[in-house]
């Protein structure tokens, strides 16, 4: 008996010890803050309302592609959730030209939030990237993977071996048309209410 709770003891340190290594990440909650499997509000089964459009940095409006439009159905102003504003953020929804993207981090040819970010729980990088960037002190290995041209040749030797958390984005086999705002509401998005979602 004694020895049995020397050994539990032991495996307990052990476990306390590997929790920091698989530090669980703010998507950890539940599959389903982002996938309601029997209410999609979107393709992939997601269940979070999309932001349908946002205005682009030239001060137009902008459609945004199923993956771009579900995370900022979280990430916007309205709900607080580390918002992104696409005026101030890199290019998204676009079709690379000069920038060399692998082509399994496009969809559909774009370049989206999901390029970067692969939001899965099984992703343990820094900030959900798709590349390990050492907690965000080797962010230049990260922009070396589409920007080579840009980088120090030894960063792009390592941005070729890194391992890419890529999510092989498949076509959704259950398609959602987003719901278009009400005309009332005209000019601002339906903003989503996620349940648990915290203030930063
Ligand atoms: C932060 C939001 C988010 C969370 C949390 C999340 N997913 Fe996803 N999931 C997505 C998005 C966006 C896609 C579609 C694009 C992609 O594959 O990255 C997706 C796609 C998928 C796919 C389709 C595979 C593919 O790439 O086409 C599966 C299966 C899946 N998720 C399962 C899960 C499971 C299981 C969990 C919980 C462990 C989970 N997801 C948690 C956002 C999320
Ligand atoms: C997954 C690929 C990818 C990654 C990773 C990436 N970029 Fe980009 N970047 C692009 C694409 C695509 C464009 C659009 C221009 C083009 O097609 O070349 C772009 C454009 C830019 C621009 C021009 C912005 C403008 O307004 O014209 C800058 C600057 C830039 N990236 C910097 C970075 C930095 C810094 C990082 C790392 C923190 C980074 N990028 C990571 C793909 C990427
Ligand atoms: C070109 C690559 C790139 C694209 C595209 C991109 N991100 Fe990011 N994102 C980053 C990097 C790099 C960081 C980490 C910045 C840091 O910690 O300095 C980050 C950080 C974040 C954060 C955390 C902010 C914080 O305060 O810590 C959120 C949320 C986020 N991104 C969401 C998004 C969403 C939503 C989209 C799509 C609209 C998107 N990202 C598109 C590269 C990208
Ligand atoms: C259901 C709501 C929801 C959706 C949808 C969602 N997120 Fe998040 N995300 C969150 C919450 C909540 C946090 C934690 C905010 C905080 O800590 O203040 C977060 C944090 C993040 C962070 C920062 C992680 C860190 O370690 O600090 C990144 C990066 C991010 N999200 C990217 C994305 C991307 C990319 C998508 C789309 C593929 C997405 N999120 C979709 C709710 C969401």
């Amino acid at each position: 008996m004694k020895r049995l709770l020397v050994a539990l003891t032991g495996m307990f340190c052990l476990l306390a010890a590997a929790a920091p290594a698989l530090a669980a990440g703010p998507h950890d909650m539940d599959c389903k803050e982002c996938h309601s499997p029997h209410e999609a509000k979107a393709d992939w089964i997601i269940g979070v309302a999309p932001q349908p459009s946002v205005i682009t940095p030239d001060g137009s409006k902008m459609t945004l592609g199923p993956v771009d439009a579900m995370c900022l159905g979280c990430h916007n102003e309205k709900t607080g959730i580390m918002p992104v504003n696409l005026r101030t953020t890199h290019p998204v929804g676009i079709k690379p030209v000069h920038a060399k993207v692998p082509e399994n981090l496009l969809s559909a040819g774009l370049l989206t939030c999901g390029s970067c970010h692969n939001p899965h729980p099984s992703n343990t990088n820094y900030k959900y990237l798709i590349v390990d960037t050492k907690g965000g002190k080797a962010m230049g290995v990260f922009c070396a993977v589409c920007h080579p041209g840009q980088s120090d040749p030894n960063t792009v030797e390592q941005a070729k071996k890194a391992i890419l958390k890529a999510d092989a984005v498949n076509t959704p086999l259950v398609k959602v048309e987003p719901k278009k705002a009400a005309p009332s509401s005209a000019g601002s998005a339906p903003a989503a209410k996620p349940a648990e979602a915290k203030k930063p």
